[in-house]
């Protein structure tokens, strides 16, 4: 499916380590966030399963940043607040909203996986199977949001467009810091 180089840039990897621990920090306190509102609804089942999913995401990018002694972000406490607090906040504004956010969130992270796999050589094959199962599963968390009618919240496109322009910003602080 891709093309994969031979080697990959040592500080590309770490680079992606980082961000990706973080912004998986950040996703499943999104779930989180959502569930303080939205336990008892019958989406509830969905974000839950969700979730779960997200903490898995999040456990392997732990265990990355200690065997390969990558420095996680120094923001890391801020991602997983910013995380809830979406999550409390476009849940609160009702169903279609919270489903509104994990559309918009979901879009951003399946491209920043997909980019990072197409940039992972033949030596990180086992890193870039784990990231295109994880991208899978961003695409379905988007699927499954389109399905739970995220597209028809009120403000849809302004939602989305405020809530992709804050994750591809925190990407790119989170790279760094
Ligand atoms: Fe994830
Ligand atoms: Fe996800």
């Amino acid at each position: 499916m891709t093309t994969a180089k031979t080697t990959t840039n040592r500080q590309d990897i770490e680079r992606y380590i980082r961000v990706d621990h973080a912004g998986e920090r950040a996703a499943q306190q999104i779930y989180r966030g959502q569930l303080v509102v939205l336990d008892k609804h019958p989406m509830g089942e969905e974000i839950r399963h969700m979730m779960a999913q997200e903490v898995e995401h999040l456990e392997t990018f732990d265990s990355l940043i200690n065997e390969r002694r990558v420095r996680p972000s120094l923001l890391d406490p801020l991602w997983g607040a910013a995380g809830f607090a979406l999550g409390v906040v476009t849940a609160a504004m009702g169903p279609k909203a919270a489903m509104a956010c994990t559309i918009a969130v979901e879009e951003v992270i399946g491209e920043h996986y997909q980019k990072q796999a197409e940039n992972l050589g033949e030596d990180e094959a086992e890193l870039r199977t784990k990231i295109e199962r994880f991208r899978d599963e961003e695409l379905e968390h988007r699927d499954i949001a389109v399905d739970y009618k995220g597209r028809e919240a009120r403000h849809y496109k302004l939602l989305h467009d405020v809530i992709q322009t804050g994750c591809r910003t925190a990407i790119k602080i989170a790279e760094k810091i």
